[in-house]
């Protein structure tokens, strides 16, 4: 097991109509907020107005930005700088999913910095400090509700890169699984592709004698597992969405990467896919994640056999242990099909005609993944093995 510190100092407030507490939480860092939010779906559950009364019920002023798509665009956070900027705002609030909580994140850090947001995406400068945010999150998918990363898209060139900072986990963030109930069953799938992703990114790794964190990513993987098809088929199962959402912020809290080193690959690969095609960030993870597992395995079948006999309950088969191994991989693809996702790049209408472009700008700055090291080529490979 690797050294490590393990701090997450996000309070997480959850349950149904903790929404109610938004106000009193935020007062706490400031009496001027940048409200921020995506494309709608507050004001149609109407969370929106629950928020603003929350808020003004506390003597708040707020301001606002809605209009966060998802894959979050550089030119909405330059907005969103400008007016914390003139109107020295002290906190933002994030209402809604991981695109909404990575915009947030953005602003604050560019609060601190007299040069270009983008500058921080491309390595040019460093984050140093970030605004207070707080969350109330709609959707259990990025887990960017605690993490200390942000994902943003630049449309001059259509990048999409990641940044992280200690400074830009929020100060809170509500979880009810009530305001879930509205989401649509492909947005539903979407997010629980993605909390399996960050589980498996921590999993896939070649640190030995991490049985501790082995196990609690296999509960979560499971837990998630066992859920889904219910979210799915019942949007308003409060047991299973609340299951949900508790797993989706411990795949990316980070607590399940504790002591050991993580790959990353396929969440790089992807994020060069819904960079370009704008797809859902989930819906890409469920192409490119088994691809990549088909290409690595052989790497350690041992651990690709103990995903599929702890995970997804495989009788290992001790004459032929490969076998067992593509029988793990072939399960999850299966499962990601059964939630509605595609598993293809041809179902999601994507062809090979940027699989070099991809791959180049994936790979610029330095290979790929750390359980195996991927290099231009390889990430071509794993596209064309996603077709
Ligand atoms: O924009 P609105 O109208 O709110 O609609 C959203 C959006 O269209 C809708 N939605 C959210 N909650 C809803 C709802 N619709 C009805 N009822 C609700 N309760 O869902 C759509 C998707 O929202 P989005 O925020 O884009 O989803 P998600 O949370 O999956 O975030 C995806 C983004 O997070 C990044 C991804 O790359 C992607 O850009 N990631 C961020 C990470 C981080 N910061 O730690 C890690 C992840 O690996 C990921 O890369
Ligand atoms: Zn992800």
């Amino acid at each position: 097991m690797q050294n490590f510190i393990f701090q997450n100092a996000t309070k997480i407030i959850f349950g149904k109509e903790t929404e109610l507490q938004v106000g009193q939480e935020t007062v706490a860092f400031g009496k001027k907020v940048l409200l921020h939010y995506g494309g709608g779906s507050i004001k149609e559950s109407g969370l929106y107005d629950t928020v603003v009364e929350s808020l003004t019920k506390q003597g708040i002023e707020i301001f606002e930005l809605g209009g966060v798509k998802p894959n979050p665009r550089v030119s909405l956070v330059r907005e969103g700088v400008t007016i914390c900027k003139e109107n020295q705002i002290d906190f933002i609030l994030a209402v809604g999913g991981g695109s909404v909580i990575d915009s947030a994140k953005a602003i604050a850090a560019a609060v601190y910095y007299d040069g270009d947001v983008w500058d921080f995406f491309e390595g040019k400068a460093n984050v140093t400090d970030c605004l207070p945010i707080g969350v109330v999150l709609t959707i259990p998918a990025a887990g960017s509700e605690t993490s200390g990363g942000t994902v943003i898209t630049n449309e001059d060139g259509w990048y999409k890169r990641a940044v992280g900072h200690e400074s830009m986990r929020p100060k809170f963030a509500i979880l009810n699984p009530v305001l879930t109930y509205t989401l649509p069953s492909y947005q539903t799938a979407c997010g629980i592709t993605d909390m399996i992703a960050h589980i498996l990114e921590r999993y896939f790794t070649n640190e030995k004698n991490v049985e501790l964190t082995d196990r609690l990513c296999e509960a979560t993987l499971k837990t998630i597992i066992n859920n889904a098809h219910t979210v799915i088929e019942e949007p308003t199962n409060y047991a299973a969405r609340a299951e949900i959402m508790w797993a989706g912020t411990l795949a990316h809290n980070d607590l399940l990467s504790t002591g050991r080193i993580g790959d990353w690959a396929s969440h790089d690969i992807e994020h060069e896919v819904s960079g370009i095609y704008d797809i859902a960030h989930g819906a890409g993870l469920a192409i490119i994640f088994p691809a990549w597992m088909k290409y690595v395995y052989k790497h350690d079948v041992n651990r690709f056999i103990q995903f599929a006999n702890r995970v997804w309950d495989i009788e290992i088969d001790l004459n032929n242990l490969e076998k067992t191994a593509l029988a793990g991989i072939k399960k999850m693809e299966q499962f990601f099909s059964s939630i509605g996702m595609p598993i293809t790049l041809s179902e999601a209408n994507i062809g090979e005609e940027h699989f070099e472009e991809m791959a180049k700008k994936g790979t610029e700055r330095w290979p790929l993944g750390n359980f195996v090291k991927l290099h231009q080529s390889d990430v071509v490979n794993i596209y064309k093995l996603a077709k």
